[in-house]
């Protein structure tokens, strides 16, 4: 190890995700192992400009791969947007001998620890988000949680909704993208996916399908619907009164944050913390881990930025033909 790296700190940012815990682990235990001193900085961006710091060891953060939500807490904070609020952190970092942070957040936090790389703090990412919507990434801590947390719900209130011969409209999270919903529709077989990246807000098409699948006998009509569109509530209402099918909305909400993580996030989070605690006390600066096309890899924050997402055609496709 050439480089001249001796302490990091991590912190966790934004909407909070399962997963983050283990990450949070293996970013302290590979670190130790790779002769450095960890800091936990608590409350995200925030914490830091309070200097809420804290020593992290191998023992402090046992236990810890098995439970939702973070350690370390998180927060959003418009004070780290500013200038000179982005100056006086790295001021902080400094103060307290913080030769690197590793920012475990999405999209936004991303944005966060490029502006902190721009004051002469070192940053590593590593993409935490249920949202699955960083574009240098197939993957984020916590989608695969959330996923089958809502897969769950939705199963759920396709029974209740066949009882009674309804149509639910059941809303995901996921800010402006729509792979939460597109992924459980997919599972639940859903009879309409609404994404933002895809929908044309012409609701006859909707009200048409359920005429039709009524007429073919379906008991039930189940719509999943992105945040990123919204106002399932008085979508339902219209629907409602077009079709003349009782129509309920279910806005599932934070349940999908929380909760145990799935294996697979927790073996991405351990993987990923790894290589951000391996790349940065190898004097690697400004990168964002991600996983792309079969391997872990890391990619420049400008570039990371730069890149944009955009939903599979064909899996939406193929989600409209199921
Ligand atoms: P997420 O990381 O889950 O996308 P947010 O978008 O809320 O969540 O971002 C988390 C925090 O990152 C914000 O509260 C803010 O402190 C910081 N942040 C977001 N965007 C920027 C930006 N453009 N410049 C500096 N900091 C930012
Ligand atoms: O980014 C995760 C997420 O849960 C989004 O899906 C959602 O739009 C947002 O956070 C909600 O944020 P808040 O916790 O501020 O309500």
């Amino acid at each position: 190890m050439a480089s001249k790296v001796k302490t990091i700190g991590v912190l966790t940012s934004g909407g909070d995700a399962p997963g983050m815990n283990a990450a949070i682990r293996a970013v302290v235990r590979k670190a130790i192992d790779n002769g450095l001193s960890v800091k936990g900085i608590k409350r995200g961006y925030q914490g830091l400009l309070n200097e809420e710091i804290i020593d992290l060891e191998r023992h402090s953060v046992s236990d810890l791969s098995q439970r939702g939500g973070t350690m370390l807490g998180t927060a959003r904070c418009m004070e780290f947007k500013t200038e000179e609020g982005q100056k006086k952190a790295a001021d902080i970092c400094r103060k307290h001998k913080i030769d690197g942070i590793i920012v475990i957040g999405g999209d936004g936090s991303y944005r966060g620890a490029l502006a902190l790389s721009h004051h002469g703090i070192n940053t590593i990412g590593i993409p935490g988000t249920i949202d699955l919507d960083i574009a240098c990434t197939d993957y984020t801590i916590g989608f695969d949680t959330a996923c089958n947390t809502a897969m769950e719900a939705i199963d759920k209130v396709r029974d209740t909704s066949s009882s009674h011969e309804r149509c639910s409209i059941v809303e995901v999270m996921g800010r402006h993208a729509g792979y939460i919903a597109l992924w459980c529709g997919l599972a639940t077989g859903a009879d309409d996916i609404l994404i933002p990246e895809k929908y044309d807000f012409n609701e006859q098409n909707i009200i048409d399908n359920i005429v039709r699948n009524r007429k073919r006998g379906h008991t039930h009509h189940i719509i999943v619907n992105a945040e990123g569109i919204g106002h399932s509530t008085s979508m339902a209402k219209r629907i409602e009164a077009a079709t003349g099918v009782e129509t309920r909305a279910t806005i599932l909400g934070y349940m999908q944050r929380g909760g145990s993580p799935t294996c697979k996030d927790r073996f991405y989070a351990a993987i990923m913390g790894c290589y951000a605690a391996d790349i940065i006390a190898e004097g690697k600066t400004n990168r964002a881990v991600a996983y792309r096309n079969g391997e872990f890899t890391d990619f420049d924050f400008e570039e990371a930025l730069s890149m944009e997402k955009s939903i599979s055609e064909y899996q939406f496709r193929m989600s409209q033909i199921l």
